[in-house]
């Protein structure tokens, strides 16, 4: 698809702009737009991240225009080198029926509800390590609560992601939901790291919203990520999560205050995956 106009004022979602000179003889702006490419807000996102480390480092301007070359000359030899696009793996199958109640299963793994008494003291063990804390830590919803209130809130609801075998390899939530609003955040975490890395985040992650939509009848989802957590945002972004906005210095972690990417997923405004 190609259109051309004056200004860039309808990108949406799934939206490139190549521009082509904005011409030194102040011709008007020539949009190529194509399909299936990052969303601009998250390209703005990452700029932002990049940016602010940068200067902090105490990067010139200069220095950043170095900065952007090398990332082009990066780019230039990746693309050389990979024969498919990040994340060309094969689709996790979900089965999206029979997720009005738990236990849940797709292709590799199974989530069932979670159970207080036997899962409590893992998801403790899980959380208290730097790479896990982040499943309440970067929420906006609970980040100061303590276990017990995760667990016994009367807003959340827990599910633990197991293998088929019925080895818990992780956890999900949906907290502070509001049943008339129809939404909650969604957390997810992957405790054992064993796991990482090989799309089982993402395939539990798609089978909790079926989940959310079809038994908690959730409208809307969201979901809160320090916006450094780029596998995150893009794990969010393949499953249909699209940028909502950026939460200046929402969130303060260690002393040290953070920006938050606010993402959404609605009921009535799905995103082709
Ligand atoms: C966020 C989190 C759950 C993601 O878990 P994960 O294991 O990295 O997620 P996945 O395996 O689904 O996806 C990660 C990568 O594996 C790749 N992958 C997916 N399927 C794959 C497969 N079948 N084989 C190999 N790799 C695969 C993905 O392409 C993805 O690559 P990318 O990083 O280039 O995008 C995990 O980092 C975590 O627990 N973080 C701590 C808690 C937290 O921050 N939670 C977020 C708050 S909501």
């Amino acid at each position: 698809m190609a259109r051309h106009a004056e200004f860039p004022y309808f990108l949406t979602f799934n939206t490139v702009i190549a521009y082509n000179a904005f011409a030194l003889h102040g011709t008007p702006v020539d949009l190529i737009i194509m399909d299936n490419q990052i969303p601009l807000a998250t390209i703005q996102t990452l700029a932002r991240s990049v940016f602010k480390e940068a200067a902090k480092y105490g990067f010139s301007q200069l220095d950043v225009i170095r900065l952007v070359n090398e990332l082009m000359d990066n780019c230039t030899a990746q693309e050389r080198e990979i024969a498919g696009p990040i994340g060309n793996h094969e689709e996790p199958t979900v089965m999206t029926s029979g997720t009005a109640c738990l236990p849940l299963s797709s292709k590799r793994l199974m989530i069932r509800s979670f159970d207080a008494e036997s899962d409590i003291a893992l998801l403790d063990t899980w959380l208290s390590v730097k790479y896990g804390r982040h499943f309440v830590l970067s929420s906006t919803a609970a980040q100061s609560i303590s276990i017990d209130e995760l667990v016994f809130g009367e807003r959340n609801h827990l599910g633990i992601i197991t293998t088929l075998e019925q080895k818990p390899i992780g956890a999900l939530a949906y907290l502070d939901h509001d049943d008339g609003q129809r939404r909650a955040e969604l957390r997810k975490l992957i405790g054992d790291s064993e796991y990482r890395g090989k799309g089982f985040a993402e395939e539990a992650t798609r089978l909790w919203i079926a989940y959310g939509l079809d038994a908690l009848k959730l409208d809307k989802i969201y979901v809160s990520t320090l916006q450094t957590n780029l596998g995150n945002i893009r794990l969010n972004e393949r499953i249909g999560f699209q940028v909502e906005g950026l939460l200046r210095d929402e969130l303060l972690i260690d002393g040290v205050r953070h920006d938050v990417l606010r993402m959404g997923y609605c009921r009535n405004y799905p995103v082709p995956t």
